[in-house]
This record gives C-alpha cells, structure tokens and sequence, in this order.
C-alpha cells in the first residue's frame, strides 16, 4: 500500500494519542517510523499497524479501521483533494459512484495503486446497496468511516451503513473481498434546522449588517431588506430574496429530489445523432452492437460488421463486470 495510508495512520494515532503513542506502535509492529508518500510498503504493515492498535487500546479492527476512515477523508482534504472530492457529486449517491474515476484518476499519480472498487446499486424504497470489492480482505470497516464523514460534511447528513454480505473471491470481478452494505441517509435533525433558524431570528441586527454588506458588495441587489427588516408591498420580492430562495431551493431540494424529464422520441436524426456523439456505442441484452458513432468506427472498423458483440473488442472496466447478458441487465443503469 503506498505511505499515503500509511502516514495517515501515523497522522491519526500523533494527533489522538500523541507522539509517544506512535512510537510505541510502530515498534511493536515492527514497522519504520516514517513513510514517503509515494514509495509503496508491503500491505502488511499496514495491517500489522491496525493489529497492534487494536492491541493497543484493546478495540476491536471495526473501531481502528472506522476511526482511520473518518480520519483519511480530512487528510486528504488537508493533503489539498478537498476541491477534487467536492465535484465528486451533488448528492451521496453521485460521489460513491465517482470514486471508481477518483481512483482511475489517481492512479495518474499512484502508478502502482491497486484502488478499492464502489458500486451503487439502488433499491425499492429507502437507501441504496453500495458494493465494495478490493485485492485486500479485512479492510473494509474503513469505508463506512470514510462515507459518514462525507455525508456529515458535504451533504449535512447522517447515514446508517449496515453489512449486509460479506464474500470472499468474489466470482464476477475476481477480487479477494465483496461486501455489501445497506446505506441509509437522514438529513440532520430537524431540531437542528429549527435551532439555527432560531439563532438566526434572535439576532435581526446581525442578519441587518450581513444584508448591508451583501448589497454593498451586490449593487444590483437592491431590494428592501429580508423579511423581518421592514415590510414588503403585496406580492413583490426583492432581487435579494429572489436570488437567495433560488439558492436555497436548490441547496435543499435539489440535492434530494431532482428528477430529470425526457422527451417521449429523439428529435434528432440518425446520422446527426452519430455525428454528435461519435464515440457512442448501443448494444442490445445480446450485447450485439446495434449502432455506434463515427469515431469510434474510425477506431474500431470492426463494429462496422452486423450484429458483432461487443466484447469481441471491448471488456468493462466499471463496473467491474464480465460481459454477460445478466449483468446487461442488471446493470443497465451503471454501464
Ligand atoms: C482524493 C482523495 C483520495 C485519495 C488521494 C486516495 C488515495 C488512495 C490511495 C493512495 C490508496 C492506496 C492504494 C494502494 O496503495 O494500492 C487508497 C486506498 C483506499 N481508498 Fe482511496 N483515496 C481517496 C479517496 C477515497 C474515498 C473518498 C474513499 C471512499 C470510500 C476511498 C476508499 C479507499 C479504501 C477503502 C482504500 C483501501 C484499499 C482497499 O480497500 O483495497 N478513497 N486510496
């Protein structure tokens, strides 16, 4: 595993338990003191690294390898990914299903990472299946650490993360270890809506000057004050009060209910259509190639042959699937 995670380790034990602390650690796991970043260690210093804290603090692996993840995800925003892990997505769902590109992208810098793989898999009402598969067995108490932090910090909420399998050699993708979990996300307490709402109405001056400075930085802003501050006319609203709802509308809404609409045909023709997007592929539950875009034919000439399959020239590489008709159509939202 490359000194990333192991100097993250080191960081969480220095920074919770102090520097003695580590020492200590580290020579009874018979490990070096200090890792480089991009040089790769054997896996099992790592490993050996968590066995001894369990020792340690007599905990169990669950609390050392969740306490670690809450801890990787600040690190690496300290580490300068905070913006990176920001467009990850707009809601949980999005950034869990990102972190396979996060990982692939990564690998730009981590040439000889063999990353975890993630896959979401939605269910009937509430929550979501999230799929983890990885090379390294026992690892894995470390994603719910990582993902309630997330939840926590970008999208204000709690989640749940229940383990609902666990497998070894997983047959579809061949890695060592697939667990599923069951997430189920809440958004914070409504008290704590209601409690910031009313710190906010407590202090009107406060909320008066932020609004003056608002419209002074804003001058096309210049609506009367929000509510509270004086009244409106019927039925108008200021600029401010426009454009403020329309960010809160969308901060709250749209992180939870966004449902896009589509057009009952395409409006466009064929040829245009494969010129537009000329390195598309559709292929039917067969995975017979049904058609494609001029690029990719340019590349490929092969798909020019009727009712070729796709996986005469192409494997998948998120998910980490074999091609099968099965998986087509169990996964047809994911490929
Ligand atoms: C920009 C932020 C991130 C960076 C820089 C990063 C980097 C890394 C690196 C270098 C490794 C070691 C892989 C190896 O040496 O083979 C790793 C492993 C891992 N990463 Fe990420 N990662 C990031 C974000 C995330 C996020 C958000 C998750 C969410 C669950 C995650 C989950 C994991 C897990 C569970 C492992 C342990 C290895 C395994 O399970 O096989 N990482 N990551």
């Amino acid at each position: 595993m490359y000194g990333f995670i192991n100097t993250c380790l080191k960081s969480l034990v220095t920074e919770k338990f102090g520097e003695e602390t580590w020492e200590k650690l580290s020579s009874l796991a018979e490990v070096q003191d200090t890792f480089m970043t991009y040089e790769v260690y054997d896996d099992t210093v790592t490993l050996r690294l968590v066995k001894e804290a369990c020792s340690m603090l007599d905990v169990s692996p669950e609390v050392v390898l969740k306490l670690f993840g809450e801890h990787f995800f600040s690190f690496c925003k300290q580490a300068g990914y905070d913006t990176m892990l920001r467009t990850l997505g707009g809601n949980l769902t999005e950034f869990i299903e990102n972190l396979d590109a996060l990982h692939s992208y990564l690998a730009l810098s981590y040439q000889e990472m063999n990353a975890p793989s993630f896959r979401v898999e939605k269910i009937e009402g509430d929550g979501m299946l999230l799929h983890y598969y990885s090379d390294r067995k026992g690892l894995y108490h470390i994603v719910p650490g990582i993902i309630e932090a997330v939840a926590k910090d970008f999208f204000d909420s709690e989640v749940t993360m229940t383990i609902l399998n666990q497998s070894e050699e997983d047959e579809r993708t061949g890695k060592k270890e697939h667990v599923v979990f069951l997430v189920k996300q809440q958004k914070r307490s409504a008290a704590l809506v209601v409690e910031k709402g009313q710190r906010r109405a407590k202090d009107p001056q406060q909320q008066a000057d932020a609004f003056k400075g608002m419209q002074g930085r804003c001058p096309g802003l210049s609506g009367p004050p929000p509510s509270g501050q004086g009244p409106l006319p019927r039925g108008a609203r200021s600029h401010w009060g426009l454009v403020r709802s329309v960010v809160l509308w969308g901060k709250e809404n749209l992180r939870y209910t966004f449902t896009p609409s589509y057009p009952d045909k395409l409006w466009m023709e064929e040829k245009a259509f494969c010129n537009s997007f000329p390195f598309h592929i559709v292929f039917d539950q067969d995975l017979k190639v049904k058609q494609t875009g001029v690029n990719i034919q340019k590349f490929v000439p092969g798909l020019q042959t009727k009712d070729i399959r796709i996986d005469e020239y192409f494997t998948i590489v998120h998910p980490q699937v074999r091609p099968s008709r099965e998986e087509v159509t169990t996964l047809k939202a994911e490929l």
